[in-house]
């Protein structure tokens, strides 16, 4: 993949949580209008890696470049106002909060055109319209994922990046969710996306990389990938 296409640029990152480093020298690159997968066993550093590149966690060494401008070390706010939005796996929305109320949080790095934003994104996610003044406590896990969705885009960013959008769902809201990435990525946004169903993950990435132990193992299409005799012995299973 050639470096100018790409919107996020990841430069042998290096970070941890104070002690010995949890992710060492990754790399990884994510063009717009693709989805770019990472997978990876339990443990392998995946949540940590998009905690660095997303600003909150301070990597200890390597670099970050967002639309070829280098953010490394930027505190989220900043990062959100360059162009990355996340959506962490767990407490991704506020459930006291209406679902109007998460839509107009999530857009407060906009000068304007919230209203317009949010009605767009209710396009998208037609539900949402529907529970617009209830409370997200009150939504079903599917639904909340879908806000949590909508939040992050609330800011109109270059990269989306998502850490397990599907954890816990039932397999018909993960297709929903996989239907709605599918249209983000097609809005021409650069989808990173970490997900645990790695045979699906692949099927959907346009470029994917995994991850064992906090370091870049392999990496290449998701279709080349799910025919790799590593990949599929260990993340994926061999359809007997
Ligand atoms: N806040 C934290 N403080 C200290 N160590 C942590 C913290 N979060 C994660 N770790 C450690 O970092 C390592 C990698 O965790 P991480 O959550 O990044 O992995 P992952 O690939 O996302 O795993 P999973 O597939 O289970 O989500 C693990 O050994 C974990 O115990
Ligand atoms: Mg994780």
């Amino acid at each position: 993949m050639s470096n100018e296409e790409a919107e996020l640029r990841v430069q042998e990152l290096t970070a941890g949580y104070g002690g010995p480093p949890i992710i060492d020298q990754v790399s990884l690159t994510a063009r717009r209008g693709a989805i770019t997968a990472i997978v990876g066993p339990n443990g392998a550093g995946k949540s940590t890696l998009l905690k660095a590149v997303a600003g909150l966690i301070r990597p200890t060494a390597g670099r970050v470049f967002v639309e070829g401008k280098e953010v490394t070390g930027q505190p989220t706010e900043t990062l959100v106002r360059r162009g990355i939005a996340y959506v962490p796996q767990v407490e991704n929305v506020f459930p006291d909060l209406t679902v109007r109320e998460n839509l107009d949080m999530g857009g407060y790095v906009r000068k304007s055109g919230v209203r317009e934003r949010i009605e767009q994104l209710f396009l998208l996610f037609p539900d949402l319209r529907a529970s617009a003044h209830r409370r997200a406590s009150t939504l079903s896990g599917g639904q909340r994922t879908m806000l949590a969705l909508a939040r992050g885009l609330m800011v109109d960013p270059a990269v989306l990046i998502l850490d397990e959008p599907s954890a816990g769902l039932s397999p018909r809201f993960v297709g929903l969710i996989w239907e709605r990435i599918e249209q983000i990525r097609s809005t021409n946004v650069a989808v990173v996306i970490v997900e645990q169903n790695t045979r699906e993950t692949l099927r959907h990435a346009q470029w994917a990389y995994v991850l064992v132990l906090g370091r870049n193992r392999l990496e290449g299409t998701g279709h080349d990938l799910l025919e790799n005799d590593e990949v599929v012995d260990l993340y994926v299973g061999r359809l007997s």
